[in-house]
């Protein structure tokens, strides 16, 4: 319906003599409060070109328009400098169920990707330690991206990082030789190696380190099988808790496997006359930019995290030719990542400019003080998944009472996901939030649950009923028009979220549009009243469109709950 508001839009202002494309109309139009339409055009930004008042520009351009037609709106009118458009009701409501139930898992989708590649880098945790709540919201945003590009028509190749290499192993492998215990490692390996890195942790220790990480460098055979061992079981790990969360990716990738090649990158910054020593150190200056130096290679020769990044954005683009990279990786490195696009800038690679660095921000306690160091101690992701899970049962069983064990753990496990990803997914994702468990598990609210409460609900009146009538449209209840109106702003809302690199749009849609279906369905009957065939349509539009979103979100539903 908006494609014909701008297109009548469109052709009265070329009558006046100016040419808009349609995005450009697009954006100019708002929405206005019920009573006065469904679409307004402000017309303050045509004063400086006519030099003429808003109002007087809207009356002529109104009068362009002629008669509207009927079937479409009830009425176009100027209100001061707008022009206001009332969609007529009934052929709204009949438009956007027919295109919901006809396109399906398709409704939404608008093609803008034309099938280009676009590469999202995301979760990318880092081996012989606990997956990390910071790498939660990077896995969970990420994949969201993933999602909304490849719903928009692009070619997703998803890629995990493995953070693999780097002086920290060093160290590890020197602890473990000199104070690891091959039995508690079996048994626990993560929360062995940890405890192994905080002894080997202290100054002392420090020549050592080096000293092992450079002999991992140069492929040492100790050295190199205690990292494999470390790296299989981070590894399997890892697995486990994607596959809680459904996340998958199309290419593991990993630094270690960037070591050689970031040698040759020191080759060619110092070719390009890029590399400068700096106290026995190789650095790229970046002061002029403001964005001051960059670690390259270290005086013992072994290389570092930016140099294997140059390596690994370099490799990826003779890959993929990617239209655009994403980087979705916490706010913490915001200047080094401003620091790396500039450098590869300054190589010469001219799809620099295609790479984003997509930031979120920290999780939070209660008390406002970041989570993962709460008392000084490692969250462990599968704790936090294990609790979550644990809750999310008890509120099942508060509800349903007659329900089997496997049925039960299966369900408590959709709500804890579900409870997890939007707890995180509804806020802007710049902004530090806070990690609150029971608040996400809440069955109330805005949460997770709520939203796939209401999904379940819509899935039981469903499966009542055998009616299959075609539906014809009566005359339409307030709450139905909300709800119509509501559904057919979802392929807007998706293309807002993909423009903005922002999931939370699509979340806080998902939340709203739930308590619309709410309401709806508190005041309007659906089984057994003369309008029951287009209720039931209504209902099933709801629950598709619904579906599309938690499924842009990475949220799996449930049919009950
Ligand atoms: N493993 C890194 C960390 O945990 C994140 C990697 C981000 N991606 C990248 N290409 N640098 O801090």
């Amino acid at each position: 319906m908006k494609e014909l508001v701008i297109k009548i839009l469109k052709k009265a202002l070329k009558e006046k003599g100016v040419s808009l494309k349609n995005e450009e109309i697009d954006r100019v139009i708002e929405t206005p409060i019920p009573e006065r339409g469904d679409y307004a055009f402000p017309c303050f930004f045509l004063a400086e070109r006519f030099k003429e008042e808003p109002k007087q520009i809207a009356l002529e351009l109104r009068k362009k328009m002629g008669n509207p037609p009927v079937m479409e709106f009830e009425a176009i009118q100027t209100i001061g400098p707008y022009i206001n458009f009332f969609l007529n009701r009934k052929s709204l409501a009949r438009q956007t169920v027919w295109d919901i139930l006809t396109q399906k898992k398709n409704f939404g989708k608008i093609n803008i990707g034309k099938k280009k590649k676009v590469v999202v880098e995301f979760s990318s945790p880092n081996i012989a330690k606990p997956f990390g709540i910071g790498h939660l919201r990077s896995t969970i945003i990420g994949n969201s991206l993933a999602n909304i590009f490849e719903f928009e028509g692009f070619r997703v190749v998803r890629i995990n990082y493995l953070g693999d290499w780097g002086t920290q192993f060093g160290r590890l492998i020197f602890g473990y030789d000199k104070f690891g215990n091959e039995k508690q490692f079996r048994k626990d390996p993560i929360k062995h190696l940890l405890k192994v890195y905080v002894r080997a942790n202290k100054t002392r220790y420090d020549k050592k380190s080096r000293e092992w990480f450079k002999k991992l460098e140069e492929r040492d055979r100790k050295a190199t099988i205690l990292w494999r061992l470390f790296k299989a079981y981070s590894s399997r790990d890892f697995k486990k808790i994607y596959k809680k969360f459904g996340v998958n990716f199309d290419v593991h990738d990993s630094e270690s496997q960037y070591n050689k090649k970031a040698k040759k990158i020191l080759k060619e910054l110092r070719e390009k006359k890029l590399l400068r020593k700096s106290q026995e150190a190789w650095i790229v200056d970046l002061k002029k930019y403001n964005l001051g130096v960059c670690l390259m290679e270290k005086t013992d020769g072994t290389t570092l995290y930016a140099t294997r990044d140059l390596a690994a954005a370099i490799d990826r683009y003779k890959r993929y030719k990617f239209e655009k990279m994403v980087y979705e990786v916490g706010q913490e490195q915001k200047l080094y990542f401003r620091q790396l696009f500039k450098i590869l800038e300054l190589m010469g690679y001219p799809w620099f400019a295609n790479c984003i660095h997509v930031d979120h921000g920290l999780y939070l306690d209660k008390t406002g003080k970041r989570f993962a160091t709460r008392k000084g101690k490692t969250v462990f992701m599968e704790d936090i998944l294990d609790k979550t899970t644990k809750l999310a049962k008890r509120e099942i069983q508060k509800r349903t009472k007659n329900i089997s064990k496997t049925e039960l753990e299966q369900r408590g496990s959709r709500v804890a996901m579900a409870a997890v990803f939007y707890g995180d997914l509804k806020n802007n994702r710049s902004k530090n939030i806070v990690f609150d468990i029971k608040k996400f598990v809440s069955f109330e609210g805005d949460t997770g649950p709520y939203i796939l409460y209401s999904y379940a609900r819509a899935s039981s009146i469903l499966r009542k009923t055998k009616n299959k009538d075609k539906f014809k449209v009566y005359d339409l209840e307030q709450k139905e028009v909300d709800l119509v109106k509501k559904l057919s702003q979802f392929p807007g809302i998706v293309f807002n979220s993909y423009r903005s690199l922002n999931p939370s749009i699509i979340a806080n849609y998902s939340y709203q549009l739930s308590q619309i279906f709410n309401e709806f369905y508190h005041v309007c009957p659906v089984l057994g009243s003369k309008e029951e065939a287009f209720r039931l349509a209504l209902v099933e539009a709801f629950r598709q469109v619904l579906r599309n979103a938690l499924d842009l979100l990475g949220i799996e539903t449930l049919e009950e709950m």
